[in-house]
């Protein structure tokens, strides 16, 4: 048994308009968080006193949540803040496919795999949920590498059979080979993870435009049968929403509804032209709008309408999209999750009247923003973090708020509030001193 206890300020968001910060003791046991008390009480004191392993963390340091990244492609590493010059459906066919079609040699996933996670986890995500390729062997390694980094991940063999939504040279040979090679990843990585509950598969029929019909029902049933989560694009852009009205004569969400794909917790990359009735399908199945700021910015055509999203009880987290993601922390999107937001709102074209420009009540603020990467994205895939509070799991960041090369000032000028703004629009990953995934240190600086 492993335990100990550290004394920490804390920052965490329980609803996506309240922070909590302050001081408190916290107990953690086996990777649980077993209590928590406010610091300088008795009970505070008790807690730190029964326990063999006391750490207190210094005045500029803070605690919070470790960042949930809801959405991202790891075979895309490598071309990470390149490639973003064309649409979406050629960006693919030009770009995207014959980079992941590489991972077919395993000595690529070797070689990119680790980097990706220890870079991830240097920037405070502690759980992300991966597409892979659709390789069985990169898949494995990728998975492989999140139980040996110690990074809580979902990980998804990508399926894709489309003859003419993919290249001849990167896709399942048929349906039934895709849907049997999903089915065997499932196996493949629950054997992985060996029981730890840290790393998860999750089945990922790419998009529509990439699956025939056989596959996406294929992949459906499977869910239904073995009780697998599921992740995959949604209406992100004009053509991919368009595309689904051509094909299905419905929306891309209705069409995964009646494929069996819109879940309890299914992941819905972007979402971003999902009409209101829409977004109540997505609420009522209790599936979950993975928001992208950053590639939305590029791939989008549009800004998605998050504040309504959230009014209609939709399931709502952040993601980066890496590699069309290109900020690399999804921590670091917050902030880009805010400004585009404030974007949407005021609008963008100065030549038109202000009333004219852009959509009201549409801004969130920082946190708002905090809770999409943390409370809230944990509640959206169904897991057990995000909250520093009894009964979760031990999955934290600790920042050095005056850290050497970092940019954050006159702290001691600042409120609780201030200091809370400044970290989220401020801090980098050199700001991070250590990283936790399930009472485990997976990162220090
Ligand atoms: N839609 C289908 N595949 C992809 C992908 O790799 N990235 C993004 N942004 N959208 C997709
Ligand atoms: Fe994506």
């Amino acid at each position: 048994m492993s335990s100990f206890t550290v004394e920490a300020d804390r920052f965490q968001t329980p609803t996506p308009d309240h922070l909590e910060a302050g001081r408190v003791v916290i107990a953690v046991v086996d990777g649980e968080i077993t209590g928590v008390e406010r610091a300088g009480t008795e009970a505070a004191r008790a807690l730190a006193e029964a326990s063999a392993d006391h750490r207190v963390l210094g005045d500029n340091q803070v605690l919070t949540p470790g960042f949930i990244d809801l959405h991202l492609h790891a075979p895309q590493w490598q071309q990470n803040g390149t490639a973003l010059d064309l649409p979406l459906d050629e960006w693919l066919f030009t770009y995207t496919f014959p980079l992941e079609a590489s991972f077919a040699d395993r000595a690529v996933a070797e070689a990119v795999y680790p980097d990706l996670v220890a870079t991830l986890l240097g920037h405070g995500t502690t759980t992300a949920a991966y597409l892979s390729s659709v390789h069985d062997e990169a898949t494995a390694i990728l998975a492989e590498t999140c139980v040996a980094q110690g990074q809580r991940a979902f990980v998804g063999r990508v399926a894709m059979d489309h003859p003419t939504g993919t290249p001849d040279f990167y896709r399942d040979h048929d349906a039934v080979s895709g849907i049997d090679a999903s089915r065997r990843s499932i196996t493949d990585i629950a054997a992985i993870d060996a029981g730890r509950g840290l790393v998860r598969p999750i089945i990922t029929p790419r998009f529509a435009p990439a699956c025939t019909d056989e596959m996406l029902a294929g992949l459906g049933r499977l869910a239904e049968e073995t009780g697998t989560l599921v992740q995959t694009h949604c209406s992100e852009s004009d053509w991919e929403h368009n595309y689904a009205f051509e094909r299905f004569g419905t929306s891309d969400t209705e069409a995964l509804d009646a494929f069996g794909l819109l879940r309890e917790h299914t992941l819905l990359a972007h979402a971003n032209h999902v009409r209101p009735s829409d977004i109540d399908l997505i609420a009522e199945r209790g599936a979950v709008i993975a928001h992208c700021p950053i590639s939305n910015a590029y791939f989008a055509n549009a800004v998605l309408p998050l504040p309504d999203a959230l009014a209609r009880g939709a399931r709502v987290g952040l993601a980066t999209d890496i590699g069309a993601g290109v900020r690399v922390g999804v921590f670091q999107q917050i902030h880009d999750a805010v400004t585009f937001s404030r974007i949407r709102q005021d609008g963008v074209d100065a030549r038109k009247d202000p009333d004219a420009r852009g959509v009201p009540d549409a801004a969130i603020d920082t946190v708002t923003g905090f809770w999409l990467a943390t409370a809230g994205a944990a509640e959206a895939a169904g897991l057990p973090v995000g909250l520093l509070e009894p009964g979760r799991r031990f999955d934290a960041v600790v920042f050095d708020l005056d850290a050497p090369g970092g940019v954050i000032r006159h702290l001691a000028l600042d409120d609780e509030a201030r200091r809370f703004e400044k970290l989220v629009r401020l801090a980098g990953p050199h700001d991070i001193a250590e990283v936790w995934v399930d009472g485990v240190s997976v990162h220090r600086r």
